[in-house]
This record gives C-alpha cells, sequence and structure tokens, in this order.
C-alpha cells in the first residue's frame, strides 16, 4: 500500500427529515446566499423545509445553477458575495449545484487576479466562504469531497478544482429527495457512482485488501439497490442505500493509499465540453473502451472485478476480462444508459477534436499517466 494521509471533516446528518436540522449547523449571525438550480427543490418540498429551518437568518437567494454550472453564472453570484457581504453559502441541490457553490466560495476570496486561474492553471485556494450542502441528486460524491468540475461556455472547456478549503461543513443527506428524481438521474447517480468506484480500484494491485473490499462492496450494492430505486422510487431503504453508496463512493476513503485512473472521466469531461452529453454517460461510454485498450495493464484488476463483482470465475484471462467488460457495459444498459458514441449522434471528427485537444495540453492520463492522443483515439474508436 502507498503512504497516505487522509482527512474528511465534512459532518454528514443522514436520514428522513434531516433537512429540519439546516438552520442549527449554520453559525449563528451568518448572512446566507442560498444556492440552487434550475428549480426542481420547490416542486419537491425541498426548498420549504430549508427555508423553515434557515427562518431566523438573513437570507439572500441565487439560482439559476445549471447541470454542468457555467463559470459565466458562478461569476455573477461571486459578485452578489461580495456585494452582499455574505458569510455562509448554502447548496441545496446536486453535484452541479454543491460543486458552482465550491467554486463560488473560492473565487470570492480569490487573490491572485482571474479566478478561472483556480481551474485553468489550478492556482491555490488559500481561502474560501465557508459553505452546507443539502444533497438532493446522489451521483458525485461532492457533498463529502474537496472537488468541483467548472465548464466555460465561451471556450467549450470543462475543467476541475480541488481544495480542501472547499469541503462543505456539513451536508445533509435526507434519502427521501430521491422520491422526486426523473428515471434519467437515478440512472445517471449509479453509473457515476459506480464508475468513481471503478476509477480508484481498476488501476494494479499494490496489496490492499481494505481498500479493494471496500470498493467491492459499494458496487455490489450499486449493483443490488440502484434497479431497487430505479423500480420503485419511493422504495426508502433502496434509496438511502443508494444516497449512502454514492458518498462513500468518493470520499477519499477507498483511494487513500492505491493508485487512481481517472481517465475515463477526463475524456469524458470533454464529451460533456463538446456535446453537452450527461456526465455519466460520457462514463458510460468511455469506460468499456478504457477497459478493452487497457487490459494488460489492468489485467489484475479486472479479473478480480469480474471473480468478486460478477461472478466470472471459467475461461481463459483474455475471456474473463472480456466477459467483464461485457457484464460492466450490460449494467450500464440496463440502467437505460446507451454506450456506443453513435447512439449520441458523435462521430469521428470529434474524436480528432479531443485528441487535438490532449496533444496540445500535453499531458497524459491514467494510472501510469501513459494515456495520451494516441492511447484515446483507440480507446474513442473502441466506442464508435
Ligand atoms: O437544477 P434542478 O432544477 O435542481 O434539477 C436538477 C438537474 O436538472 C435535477 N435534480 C436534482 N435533484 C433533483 C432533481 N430533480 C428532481 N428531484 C431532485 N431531487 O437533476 C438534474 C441534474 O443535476 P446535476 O446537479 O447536474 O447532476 P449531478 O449531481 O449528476 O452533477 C453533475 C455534475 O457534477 C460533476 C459533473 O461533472 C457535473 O458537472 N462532478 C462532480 C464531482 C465532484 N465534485 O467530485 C465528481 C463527478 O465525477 C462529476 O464530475
Ligand atoms: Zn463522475
Amino acid at each position: 500500500m502507498y503512504n497516505f494521509e487522509y482527512q474528511n471533516p465534512v459532518k454528514i446528518i443522514f436520514g428522513k427529515g434531516e433537512i429540519s436540522k439546516v438552520g442549527a449547523n449554520i453559525p449563528k449571525g451568518s448572512k446566507i446566499l442560498l444556492t440552487y438550480g434550475g428549480g426542481s427543490i420547490f416542486k419537491n418540498g425541498v426548498y420549504d423545509q430549508v427555508k423553515a429551518s434557515i427562518k431566523d437568518f438573513e437570507v439572500i437567494e441565487f439560482g439559476g445553477i445549471e447541470p454542468n454550472p457555467h463559470y459565466e453564472t458562478l461569476m455573477k453570484a461571486v459578485d452578489m458575495v461580495k456585494k452582499e457581504n455574505i458569510t455562509f453559502l448554502l447548496s441545496v441541490g446536486g453535484g452541479s449545484v454543491i460543486d458552482g457553490t465550491k467554486f463560488i466560495a473560492a473565487a470570492a476570496c480569490f487573490k491572485h487576479g482571474d479566478p478561472w486561474n483556480i481551474l485553468a492553471k489550478r492556482a491555490p485556494v488559500d481561502d474560501a466562504i465557508l459553505h452546507g450542502a443539502v444533497l438532493t441528486l446522489p451521483a458525485t460524491g461532492s457533498e463529502m469531497n474537496s472537488g468541483a468540475v467548472v465548464t466555460r461556455i465561451e471556450t467549450k472547456e470543462k475543467l476541475s478544482f480541488m481544495s480542501p478549503k472547499v469541503m462543505p461543513l456539513f451536508s445533509i443527506l435526507d434519502p427521501e429527495v430521491i422520491f422526486s428524481l426523473p428515471e434519467k438521474q437515478v440512472a445517471n447517480g449509479i453509473v457515476d457512482a459506480f464508475v468513481h468506484v471503478i476509477e480508484q480500484y481498476l488501476t494494479f494491485p499494490v496489496d490492499s485488501p481494505i481498500q479493494d473490499r471496500f470498493a467491492e462492496s459499494i458496487l455490489k450494492t450499486l449493483i443490488e439497490e440502484g434497479p431497487k430505486v430505479l423500480a420503485n422510487r419511493t422504495d426508502y431503504n433502496a434509496a438511502a442505500n443508494f444516497m449512502w453508496s454514492a458518498t462513500m463512493a468518493l470520499n477519499g476513503l477507498i483511494g487513500a493509499g492505491v493508485p487512481q485512473d481517472w481517465a475515463t472521466h477526463m475524456i469524458g469531461h470533454e464529451l460533456t465540453a463538446y456535446h453537452g452529453i450527461d456526465h455519466a454517460r460520457t462514463l458510460a461510454i468511455v469506460l468499456p473502451g478504457v477497459m478493452h485498450i487497457k487490459r494488460e495493464q489492468k489485467k489484475d484488476k479486472i479479473l478480480q472485478l469480474g471473480e468478486r463483482v460478477w461472478g466470472v470465475l471459467d475461461g481463459t484471462d483474455d475471456e474473463r476480462i472480456n466477459e467483464t467488460i461485457l457484464k460492466t457495459t450490460k449494467f450500464f444498459e440496463s440502467v437505460g444508459i446507451p454506450t456506443k458514441l453513435p447512439d449520441y449522434s458523435v462521430t469521428s471528427e470529434t474524436i480528432d477534436t479531443i485528441c487535438t485537444r490532449f496533444k496540445n495540453r500535453g499531458y497524459k492520463v491514467g494510472e501510469k499517466a501513459n494515456i495520451g492522443p494516441n492511447e484515446i483515439r483507440l480507446i474513442l474508436e473502441d466506442r464508435l
């Protein structure tokens, strides 16, 4: 196992009715900016629950944060934070609202020029405004991690940053928010969480049985509970297990002390940047290609995934790897997510564009940093 440091300060408040505790967890006297997305919180009662709990605070609202939150929109909130002397950010939404709010928190305190550099140049985040979250969509893990992903529409760039300064002070996870999720967003959440685990697991062995078995337990729980949530949105226990799986998939625990890949995410972000494809759907497209093209490098872990998660025990190594890739792909398709580029009307022209972008950036991705433009071409051509 590799050396590691692990610290996760996010207080998780989990369960039915717990949104009522949001006010009690915000420092007294705070001036709050409540951030939200396109309005789902007004339809499912989450907004009313939040407002009732924070009635004693001075609150200003900032809505309209888009899925794949736009830098252009977030900078308007940054202006508002400065103008109104906001001291606390309360995000109520899915990964996009929470990520966007993390960026607002950092950008409002940024003193080294253009805040875009937080994303473009990974400029250090010295400080950030305190932030708490009410999660409405289990998927990204943003509620309990230090990462955020922001899209700049003007330049079609989707970039990320990480800083412990933007980790939420608390996150409230009430599984009942899932009851109002459309099927598409449940499916996206299952696949995003699944691939988060894979990015931290499907690399090469470093003798880390705790991390491996935690990872496998999350995958198996998603495989078992995900379809239950799809079949019956008001199955509270299934919703709770799905929600906790998604948080555990990307709160740093299973990734501590082990190699990490993230190539699927990095390539997937480009498909969202150029074609607006939902984040999770890009992962369902790219991952089978990564598994296929990197089958030798990932051999031991693909075999382990096949054996322990999918029950693939028979055949030669090559046959078992093929079967494991097939079972993974079929799982994505079984929750309603197509896995090939033509399913999203993406042609080989986009492959050229993405490869050129990676060439210009000049870095390679993957657990061995050996996935560059040539490998990305092979991965994406496998998905045509
Ligand atoms: O905007 P509203 O009206 O709230 O509607 C949203 C949105 O349209 C809707 N929704 C959310 N909760 C709902 C609901 N509808 C009904 N009932 C509810 N309870 O769902 C739609 C999608 O929301 P969004 O927040 O975009 O989805 P998700 O949570 O999947 O977040 C995706 C974003 O997170 C980033 C992605 O790249 C993408 O930008 N990621 C963030 C990560 C992180 N911070 O660690 C890691 C991930 O890999 C990912 O990259
Ligand atoms: Zn993801």
